[in-house]
């Protein structure tokens, strides 16, 4: 008997996939021999997270060739060096081109070993076990892999579906508060793109969410499991839908850009952009300040910031956010909210509202 909660399917014709939510399932070995048909897997972790929950998994994949390799945490170690080491032991193992690449980790570890996975041999099976909140409702599903480059984030990557993505709520007792915040921040983005009313969902249980009430916990991951889903059946490759994923990041990355890698939290970089986005999409009358408010405090009881920080200016902002890679024909594209639950991509607005918004956003307004 599995533990298995809830399965999301991901629709995409010969690329679709499950998406396994439930608690207990890093233990589960019936659902490894079921779902996982590979013999020979590698499975890539970090130091962090390999003494939680490395011997755990190793015990349910059960009887077969099992290789691991630990790499350091850190975003400042999303590197193509750093990746080499999985490449080194794919090699060193003799793995073929029937093996599985298995990610247990967060993101920086989920988005390295699916690189490594999409590029190894040109291609192998992956398999994602996501151990952070965030990497749960987000970085684990929807097949965007790749690592950092000096120059920028995520620069260099491929697209690659998992075959599986195996979430266990109970990985979530052990990550620290701010990580767990940072993930809500995700959880709080697709109630504001595409449901109003978990968006309400989440105001009235967020308590038991930082809590870490197990079926709260699972409601969320569940249904933002399923707008992601839908989203990325939608537009796999980011020609139009996917990219309301990005809300407030735009923002965000010019956040994270300016305090180098890891000094700001990814999520904690979006909420403070998804603050932005807000007050924009209301600058352009889309939103009235009740609105705004109204998800700014969202924001907050989420543990989560509405600022940028102190030290940015508008005119860091405009630059960091001019670079980034969703910049069209010079346009910078925004995400922004026609209302709440209802996001639209837009160049087509006047320069003059985005350097008003950023000012009126910065702590000090007169930056
Ligand atoms: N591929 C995508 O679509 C996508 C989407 C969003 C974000 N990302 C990427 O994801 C990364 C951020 O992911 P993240 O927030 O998971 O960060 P992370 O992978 O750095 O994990 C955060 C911290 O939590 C630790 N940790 C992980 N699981 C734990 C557990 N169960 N108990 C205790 N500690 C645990 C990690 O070791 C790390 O120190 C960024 O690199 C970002 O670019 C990718
Ligand atoms: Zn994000």
């Amino acid at each position: 008997m599995s533990n298995i909660d809830h399965t999301v399917n991901i629709d995409l014709q010969e690329r679709s996939y499950p998406i396994l939510i439930g608690s207990g399932l890093l233990a589960d070995a019936s659902l490894f021999s079921d779902k996982l048909p590979y013999r020979h897997i590698l499975v890539v972790s970090n130091e962090t997270v390999a003494p939680l929950y490395l011997d755990t998994l190793k015990t349910a994949l059960g009887n077969r060739l099992v290789e691991q390799v630990v790499l350091p945490d850190g975003e400042q170690h999303k590197t193509m060096e750093v990746m080499n080491r999985i490449f080194d032991t794919l090699m060193n193992g003799r793995f073929g081109r029937d093996c599985c690449v298995l990610a247990l980790g967060g993101g920086v570890v989920g988005d390295m070993a699916g690189f490594a996975a999409a590029s190894y041999q040109r291609g192998v099976a992956f398999v994602q076990v996501p151990t952070t909140l965030l990497a749960q409702v987000d970085s684990s599903v929807g097949g965007k892999t790749g690592v950092n480059h000096a120059l920028g984030k995520n620069m260099i990557g491929a697209f690659h579906q998992p075959t599986a993505v195996v979430i266990d709520s109970d990985a979530l007792q052990t990550l620290p508060d701010r990580e767990l915040s940072a993930g809500l921040a995700e959880i709080i983005k697709y109630g504001f793109i595409r449901d109003a009313d978990f968006l309400q969902w989440l105001e009235e249980n967020m308590s038991s969410l930082l809590a870490r009430s197990k079926p709260e916990l699972t409601h969320a991951i569940k249904r933002s499991c399923e707008i992601k889903a839908e989203i990325v059946a939608a537009d796999e490759y980011e020609h139009g839908v996917r990219a309301y994923l990005n809300f407030g990041h735009t923002f965000g990355h010019a956040i994270e850009t300016s305090q180098g890698y890891g000094n700001w939290l990814h999520g904690e970089a979006v909420a403070a952009g998804m603050s932005m986005a807000l007050t924009m999409s209301a600058r352009l009358g889309w939103l009235d300040n009740t609105e705004v408010a109204r998800g700014l405090a969202i924001i907050r009881s989420a543990n989560l910031p509405v600022e940028p920080p102190p030290e940015m200016t508008t005119d860091t902002f405009l630059e960091l956010m001019s670079r980034d890679k969703k910049v069209r024909e010079g346009r910078i594209r925004l995400v922004l909210l026609k209302a709440i639950g209802d996001a639209i991509v837009s160049t087509d607005y006047d320069d003059n509202h985005l350097s008003a918004t950023i000012k009126q956003c910065l702590p000090d307004h007169t930056a």
